[in-house]
């Protein structure tokens, strides 16, 4: 049983056209100028779409076999620092990551494709870009909102999803981060476009596209192992993949390892929003060739 910092709910504020909190702005001096390595690996995302998971695979990928104690003995979020964070509680993402010893680094960003350290593309870092179905995405960080005191405060889920149509929401619009990243495809070949739909549909041919964009060869007993070390209900008990350990987040409001499937907007939208959503999203969506499932 852990005790819930009370921290007051940071206020949005624009950054560069971002709406975004003091948290990913204050050591932006040192996120700027963030010397990368041709061997990083950036682990890029809009809020929820899956990075912790994909996060904790490349770990096991990477380290499993040859650093088994860093599994439990260090919580995700240390092993692969947030690029942008810099909060109280913990060092800042710079710092940590300018501290890990360990190679290749893992290093997790939310930030849209315009705002991220150019010399990632200097160095051709490799780059896995995870992305869910807007719809999905939303309930979860409508969730996840309501019981993380470091984030802005949601409202309640009508409210929520009006900001999020309006892209009025931390780390800007869904739509022009999904398709900003799915732009960057085109012309940056070391980026792998991965969805949190195929990854729930099979994990295991996933975890293959990824070793082959990476260049690992593992064999298949390896992958099926991390396939089931992966799992949603392994994760959700394993302290150093839940976010038990951070405490910012009331897991008596909603759990970090909620529910973990592909649908379950069903059960938030009302008729009524989802048909505003999907007129929303033809708009938004209509220069990009970038295709979501809602359902499997
Ligand atoms: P839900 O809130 O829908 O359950 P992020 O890591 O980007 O913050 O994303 C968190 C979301 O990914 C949560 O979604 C969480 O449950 C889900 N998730 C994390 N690990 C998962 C796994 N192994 N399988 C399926 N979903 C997972």
């Amino acid at each position: 049983d852990m005790s819930v910092l009370k921290l007051s709910r940071p206020e949005l504020i624009d950054f560069e056209g971002i709406s975004m909190i003091h948290y990913f702005t204050d050591n932006w001096e040192k996120v700027k100028n963030f010397q990368a390595r041709p061997d990083d690996i950036l682990i890029a995302t809009y809020p929820k779409a899956g990075t912790t998971w994909v996060s904790y695979i490349l770990d096991l990928l990477y380290f499993g076999n040859v650093a088994p104690e860093r599994q439990t003995s260090q919580p995700i979020y240390m092993r692969v620092p947030f690029l942008e964070s810099c909060f109280q509680v913990i060092p800042s993402g710079t710092e940590l990551t300018d501290n890990l010893k360990t190679s290749p680094r893992l290093i997790k960003t939310h930030l849209p494709v315009q705002l991220v350290p150019k010399s990632f593309w200097e160095q051709n870092s490799r780059v896995v870009y995870v992305a869910r179905n807007a719809k999905d995405n939303a309930v979860s960080y409508f969730n996840f909102d309501r019981m993380n005191m470091a984030e802005p405060e949601p409202g309640d889920w009508n409210t929520f999803i009006q900001k999020f149509m309006e892209g009025k929401i931390l780390f800007g619009p869904w739509f022009d981060h999904v398709s900003g990243w799915w732009e960057k495809k085109q012309t940056y070949s070391n980026l792998q476009y991965l969805f949190y739909e195929d990854l729930v549909e099979d994990t295991g041919r996933e975890v293959e596209r990824l070793c082959s964009f990476l260049g690992l060869s593992t064999s298949p007993e390896e992958r099926e192992k991390i396939t089931k070390g992966v799992h949603f209900d392994a994760m959700k008990q394993n302290k150093m993949t839940n976010y038990s350990t951070l405490p910012v987040m009331d897991f008596k409001i909603s759990p970090f390892m909620r529910k973990g499937k592909v649908g379950d907007w069903k059960n938030h939208f009302t008729v009524a929003q989802n048909e505003q959503f999907d007129e929303v999203y033809k708009q938004k969506m209509k220069n990009t060739s970038v295709k979501f499932r809602t359902e499997l």
